[in-house]
């Protein structure tokens, strides 16, 4: 795996790596080579393998790291909780891409599934990413709705089906951070550009009828780095496994912030 897949400063072909073999008399075993790192322990990071049944397993690459923690190796550690691609926790690099465990079938692996936390992030734990800065950006978008008059009606706001349609591809996000993990620009810059999750997130708001902030809001992302970071290399779109475009995302809120300066 190239290195620049790999979490910040990592080598973890210099650890010691360790091998669990399937149960005797497995007929179909599959190996899974996950990436193993403890910072407390002072050791270095180390891929370890585990060989798993799959005719005792599930069908998605969650089910395989769930039975291994289960029957091999309880020290595992991954994130993990509705498992049906609605949480976003259980985000990680599955092959060469960043990808849901729980979404990922393992059929679709051929040979060795090679499995390392998101890439050009700190690591806490094995595969768990700490999320910190990324939720601190986040934060920083002011994600809820803003308004300055009362609601007409004295009660709520309301919103014709045509403008709750202009939420549809944005509000699907579930800020698991494949895309913005898989962006170039993000990996260099990411103590400034927001990156393709959080800027995704910035439009569903931008484009809320209900918001009344629209152009402070856009004052804020005016910024060498926090917006005009994104050289459109569309890894983001690629990868997202919701199937959303935070590019064309992007794209649009550069669109806004035009229409306001002229
Ligand atoms: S299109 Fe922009 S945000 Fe998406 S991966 Fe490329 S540079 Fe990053
Ligand atoms: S846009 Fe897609 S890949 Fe990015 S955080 Fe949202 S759901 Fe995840
Ligand atoms: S466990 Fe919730 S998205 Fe995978």
């Amino acid at each position: 795996m190239a290195e620049f897949l790999l979490p910040k400063g990592s080598n973890p072909n210099k650890g010691k790596p360790r091998k669990f073999a399937a149960p005797e008399g497995t007929k179909n075993a599959k190996p899974f080579k996950i990436y193993r790192y403890d910072p407390d322990s002072g050791e270095n990071p180390r891929y370890d393998t585990y060989e798993v049944d799959l005719d005792t397993c599930g069908p998605m690459v969650l089910d395989a790291l769930i039975k291994i923690k289960g029957e091999q190796d309880s020290s595992l550690t991954f994130r993990r909780s509705c498992r049906e691609g609605i949480c976003g926790s259980c985000s990680m690099n599955i092959d060469g891409t960043n990808t849901l465990a729980c979404t990922k079938a393992i059929e679709d692996v051929k040979g060795e599934v090679k499995i390392t936390p998101l890439p050009h992030m700190d690591v806490i734990k094995d595969l768990v990413p700490d999320f910190t800065h990324f939720y601190a950006q986040y934060a920083s978008i002011e994600p809820w709705l803003k308004t300055k008059t009362p609601a007409p009606s004295g009660k709520e706001r309301l919103q014709s089906p045509d403008d709750r349609g202009k939420l549809d591809g944005l509000y699907e996000c579930i800020l698991c951070a494949c895309c913005s993990t898989a962006c170039p620009s993000y990996w260099w810059n990411s103590d400034r550009f927001l990156g393709p999750a959080i800027l995704l997130q910035a439009y569903r708001w931008l484009n809320d009828s209900r918001d009344e902030y629209a152009g402070e809001r856009l004052d804020e992302l005016e910024d060498p780095f926090r917006l005009y970071r994104c050289h459109t290399i569309m890894n983001c779109a690629n990868v997202c496994p919701k199937g959303l475009n935070p590019a064309k995302a992007i794209a649009e809120i550069k669109k806004l912030a035009v229409e306001r300066a002229v």
